[in-house]
């Protein structure tokens, strides 16, 4: 997975505004502040190299596990004849959400970015101005606090993605009541997929359970989440880099690869997810051996070759697939 190409080059287009130095130690000091989250007092991504070094190094991951989760959503909706033809994203930084929503929902039609950073909303325009959406569709950029959003009406799709864990965790509970108020189909809460993120993300799950959500993904059930004490539920996406990418993260490898946690919650009947793909499926000769969280909790499942149809199902899946052996 990668960027559309336009978007990548509209990035090192403002790259080049910069010397690189600059934005090397912005990148720096973005990660050093993400990863101990120490921005309570002043904003996460502050100065115009930070926010050029966020599109470089961090928006090609959290637009990949937007195109994924989308992707899954997308197809369970058109299975239950079901539109998404509007978009609310809180805490949108550079319109990472809506990239990947124009490529993925073909009925969208309204975007409301809800981003508290003026400059940052100015960068996402730019970078926006080189896409070929449809004419349809219709975004309009809100430079708001989120906590105290000031739309109305409702959307069919409400989307926080890496935002909710920059507010204070005693205004999370808030957001999500006034999330879903907005929320008129799906809800999508995407966290990094660390133990801490995942809390956030089980935490949110049980209170829009609470609220009378469904569980669309990853769940296949809306009971008490089987994850044990130590260990988090969490997936992966493999992002290509492009060479600036690299340059900027000091990295050998051509990819890397994006740990999220998420949460899809719904008001409208779709179908359900049998089960989710926890590990990476081990794939043996003659058998494959998942992991799975089903409606009966956490179990290993081996499907041997001897079930023809399930065992080429099982040796095609990846962690993070609905796995449905059909039974
Ligand atoms: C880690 S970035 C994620 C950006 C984008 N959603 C993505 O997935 O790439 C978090 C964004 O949330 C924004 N944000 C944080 N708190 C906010 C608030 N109270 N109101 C509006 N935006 C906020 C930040 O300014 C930042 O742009």
């Amino acid at each position: 997975m990668h960027l559309p190409d336009k978007l990548q080059e509209a990035i090192a287009e403002e790259a080049e505004k910069f010397n690189w130095l600059d934005i090397l130690n912005a990148r720096e000091e973005l990660t050093d502040r993400y990863t101990h989250m120490q921005s309570r007092s002043k904003a996460f991504i502050a100065t115009d190299a930070e926010r050029c070094a966020y599109v470089i190094a961090r928006m090609p991951a959290t637009y990949a596990v937007l195109h994924r989760i989308l992707g899954e959503l997308q197809q369970r909706a058109s299975h239950a004849n079901l539109t998404i033809e509007s978009l609310l994203d809180l805490g949108a930084g550079p319109g990472t959400a809506l990239w990947a929503a124009a490529d993925i929902l073909p009925d969208l039609t309204k975007a409301t970015l809800i981003e508290k950073d003026c400059a940052l909303i100015t960068l996402g325009k730019r970078l926006s101005a080189v896409s070929d959406w449809p004419t349809k569709l219709v975004v309009d950029w809100k430079s708001q606090n989120m906590e105290q959003v000031q739309v109305v009406g409702s959307y069919d799709l409400v989307i926080l993605s890496y935002s909710a864990g920059e507010l204070l965790a005693t205004s999370i509970p808030a957001m999500i009541e006034a999330a879903w108020k907005l929320t008129n189909k799906f809800l999508i809460v995407i966290e990094p997929g660390t133990p801490v993120g995942f809390g956030r993300i089980r935490t949110i799950r049980s209170q829009l359970i609470e609220l009378g959500g469904d569980m669309v993904a990853p769940c296949p059930h809306a009971m008490a989440c089987p994850m044990p004490d130590g260990d988090w539920c969490h997936f992966s996406e493999r992002i290509e880099r492009t060479s600036m990418h690299r340059r900027l993260k000091k990295a050998a490898l051509g990819h890397e690869d994006e740990k999220y946690s998420y949460i899809v919650a719904s008001k409208v009947s779709s179908s359900q997810t049998e089960s989710r793909i926890l590990r990476n499926p081990m794939k043996r000769s003659g058998h494959v051996i998942l992991s799975l969280c089903a409606e009966e909790g956490l179990v290993q499942k081996t499907v041997s070759k001897r079930n023809s149809e399930v065992y080429k199902l099982a040796r095609k899946s990846e962690w993070g697939d609905e796995f449905s052996d059909g039974a």
